[in-house]
């Protein structure tokens, strides 16, 4: 059913990072929460570049809905707005620009109400008939978590969700956080599959939209040489950093509710650790990569509540200097209570009990206000067995490490040890280094670019499975009851633009080990 692109792929090689010489069908995309920031920040920009490299379908159209009062030419000039902001490719060509606009149209309506359903299908109906969108419907939850469920069943109640067996297709895109525990994820999955089929529901993390998150799998899966040595016997243990710059800007509403540990840990770093530790797949297509996911989340140890505490360390910022701005302390943000007990930093140890990782520890850490903004998986193997040098040469002597660098400079280096030139034997640790920015001499696309493109084609191997996000939820629960538990009225300060508290150092001392600095 998609059809072949008419443009050439070596006329255009920007293209060589998506889903080569595919277009999805035509469709229209109702995005939720169309005056909100993501739309304005990400969606919107993502499309347009998407256009911009010949990827949208004829006829593709934008229905903004939210409940603010504009027209559809106000709408229009926001999101020229914002594309001119945002786009990942400048100078705007303002012709294409045009173009996208004339797809562009807005309601302004509430969530809750049927009429604005109704007025919606009718703006989808002239769609289909003046811009030929066949009825294919990509439907976007921008949106406040909280109206997810009351949109899906909305949709549903208002006829506007396709069955699987009918030609005309319905996609719901739903955004980060999906619950805030267990019992939340599985309630938001089950109510939503009271309206659509799993086929239907991409649940977006952005972070596997990112070119270096696939890399990992062509790295570890279309090379022969890391296989084998990826397992207990010749790893030490694996680091996975996600560290920001940034604090939490105006998010202090939502964020004192969330923390580090639900709003980073429960999304994306397991979902870089199921991509390291997963067993190969037998395919590359949607369930087989989800199937070795899910094994591998599922084996998370599980974590009793009276040892959350040996294996977190929590950590919440005090004012301090990030790259010489200043910053006040988290309890001092707007819209934070100022007793807040939640932590803006968290570093954990997980253990995945199978064959292939059975003893080997994975070091969780992510924080906001940290030194700067690097999110990276260091894979440290065991130190040499014998290395047949004199005491005073092998002391400096360092594991080799294998970092996948995720952001900024997306790369891979592999730490080794080499001889000093000189007449005596003296080793230091050098890296050699892959970096996709001087690889390729293509721009890697927006993760929203790759994902948005994704689910229009149909392809949801990027995107976490219902089975997927309950594993996750597991271990984050299980931690979340742990420290409900301990009570305690204050946590580790650290300074903003440093890299966590003390004991998170400590923590890792404990095991004989060190944090990386990325
Ligand atoms: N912003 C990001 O970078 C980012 C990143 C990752 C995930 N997310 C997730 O994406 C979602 C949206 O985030 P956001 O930052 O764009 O939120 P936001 O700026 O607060 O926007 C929320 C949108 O929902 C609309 N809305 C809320 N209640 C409504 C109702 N009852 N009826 C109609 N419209 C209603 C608002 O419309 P009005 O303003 O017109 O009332 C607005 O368009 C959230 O789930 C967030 O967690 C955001």
């Amino acid at each position: 059913m998609e059809q072949q692109t008419s443009h050439s792929t070596i006329d255009n090689p920007l293209r060589e990072g998506l889903s080569l010489e595919r277009l999805p069908s035509p469709c229209a995309m109702v995005i939720f929460g169309a005056s909100g920031d993501l739309t304005r920040r990400k969606l919107m920009p993502a499309l347009y570049d998407l256009a911009l490299e010949g990827l949208l379908p004829p006829g593709f159209s934008v229905i903004g809905f939210a409940r603010s009062a504009k027209t559809n030419d106000e709408f229009r000039s926001e999101v020229r707005e914002s594309i001119r902001q945002f786009a990942r490719r400048t100078p705007i060509d303002e012709g294409l620009l045009r173009n996208f606009e004339e797809g562009i149209s807005y309601i302004s309506g509430d969530f809750s109400s049927l009429d604005d359903y109704n007025r919606l299908s009718e703006e989808l109906d002239r769609l289909d008939r003046e811009r030929n969108t066949r009825g294919n419907r990509v439907y976007y939850l921008a949106t406040p978590p909280v109206a997810y469920a009351e949109i899906a069943g909305n949709l549903s109640h208002q006829n506007l969700v396709h069955s699987l067996n009918d030609e005309r297709w319905t996609r719901l895109i739903v955004e980060k956080p999906f619950g805030h525990d267990f019992n939340s994820a599985k309630e938001l999955n089950e109510t939503l599959l009271q309206y659509l089929a799993e086929e239907q529901i991409y649940r977006i993390d952005h972070y596997l939209g990112k070119e270096t998150v696939q890399n990992m799998l062509a790295f570890r899966f279309a090379n022969g040489i890391f296989e084998p040595i990826w397992n207990r016997t010749f790893i030490d243990h694996v680091q996975i950093t996600v560290a920001e710059s940034i604090g939490i800007e105006n998010r202090g509403g939502y964020y004192d509710q969330a923390g580090a540990l639900r709003d980073m840990v429960q999304n994306h770093m397991l979902q870089l650790m199921s991509l390291v530790s997963m067993e190969p797949p037998p395919a590359f297509d949607a369930d087989s990569v989800q199937d070795e996911k899910v094994k591998a989340l599922r084996s998370i140890r599980p974590i009793k509540p009276d040892e959350v505490d040996h294996v977190t360390v929590r950590g919440q910022y005090a004012e301090g200097w990030v790259m010489g701005n200043p910053y006040p302390s988290y309890r001092d943000e707007s819209r934070v209570d100022p007793q807040s007990v939640t932590e803006t930093f968290v570093a954990l140890k997980l253990f995945i009990d199978n064959w292939r990782w059975a003893g080997v520890p994975f070091y969780l850490r992510t924080g906001k206000h940290l030194p700067r903004r690097v999110s990276e998986i260091a894979i440290q193997f065991h130190k040499a067995p014998h290395p047949p040098f004199e005491t005073s040469v092998t002391e400096s002597l360092e594991p080799n490490v294998l970092a996948i660098r995720i952001q900024p400079d997306e790369g891979i280096t592999l730490k080794t040890n080499a001889k000093v030139p000189g007449p005596s034997m003296r080793l230091r640790s050098v890296n050699m280094g892959f970096l996709y920015g001087t690889s390729f001499l293509v721009e890697s696309p927006d993760a929203y670019e790759r994902l948005l493109l994704d689910c229009m084609l149909g392809d949801s191997t990027l995107f976490p499975r219902r089975d997927g996000i309950e594993a996750s939820w597991e271990p984050i629960t299980q931690i979340l009851e742990g420290w409900e538990r301990s009570g305690i009225s204050t946590l580790p300060m650290y300074p903003a633009g440093t890299w966590g508290p003390d004991e998170a150092d400590d923590f890792m001392a404990r095991d004989g080990r060190l944090w990386r600095q990325p």
